[in-house]
């Protein structure tokens, strides 16, 4: 499985390159919020030049074809390591399928985001043009975080992307470092892993005698560090 990195913290991002295991790198809005990022079109630039042989994804803001559909150029003309991400549907809910298959058509490689059902995976794959490579981002943690399994939906997804070679498929909404064995296991092409998530990897592989005893020398630690007493 390819492991990618989730998120658009540019000094994160410097630091999760430091792991040879991660190749590439996923951002969104809500994550550019969240970085703080003032300028869209100079953060974006700035990835691409420091992460050249990594795979990065940028997504559009417009909700409209057209507004889309410009964006996506721009974003495309970055650099060929580029994938632009289009929403699955626009926020009244209507399928972007019409243009993906345009995008797709002009050889601009995508990463279609925002994706819960199997439907929107079928309808995905359909609109690829041939011999061109993207991305179908499954949000399984968001399927996860309504209660449901999301089992059967990333193994259905598994199965239609393997008769697709235009399409790789990537588990998005990553909640713990269990995800990423999970993914491996059932097949899935990519992970992306929130930076916080990618750090705690240095668990793997420990005994269940190392975690309980980590766990009370972290509370020894704290009780020091609090100067808290009970008696
Ligand atoms: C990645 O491409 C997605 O945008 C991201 O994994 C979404 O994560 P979230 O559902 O935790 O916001």
């Amino acid at each position: 499985i390819k492991v990618y990195s989730d998120g658009a913290d540019i000094d994160d991002m410097r630091e999760v390159a430091k792991n040879k295991f991660v190749s590439g790198f996923t951002t969104n809005p809500s994550l550019m919020k969240k970085a703080g990022i003032t300028d869209y079109m100079v953060f974006a630039k700035k990835v691409v030049s420091e992460f050249p042989h990594y795979s990065v994804s940028f997504e559009v803001f417009s909700n409209d074809q057209a507004g889309m559909l410009k964006e996506a150029e721009l974003l495309h003309s970055l650099g060929k390591n580029v994938y632009v991400k289009i929403p699955v549907i626009t926020t009244d809910g209507k399928s972007t399928a019409s243009l993906i298959k345009k995008l797709s058509e002009k050889g601009v490689s995508l990463n279609v985001t925002a994706i819960a059902m199997i439907d929107q995976v079928k309808e995905t794959v359909a609109a690829f043009a041939p011999g061109t490579t993207n991305i179908v981002s499954i949000f399984v943690g968001r399927v996860a975080d309504t209660g449901a399994d999301p089992t059967e939906f990333v193994q259905q997804s598994v199965d239609i992307v393997k008769k697709h070679p235009e399409a790789n498929l990537l588990w998005a909404s990553t909640r713990e470092v269990l995800n990423i064995f999970q993914a491996q296991k059932m097949g899935v092409d990519i992970i992306t892993v929130p930076p916080t998530i990618i750090k705690k990897l240095t668990n793997v592989g420990k005994t269940a005698q190392q975690v309980s005893l980590g766990t009370v020398l972290g509370f020894e630690k704290d009780i020091k560090a609090s100067g808290l007493k009970i008696l």
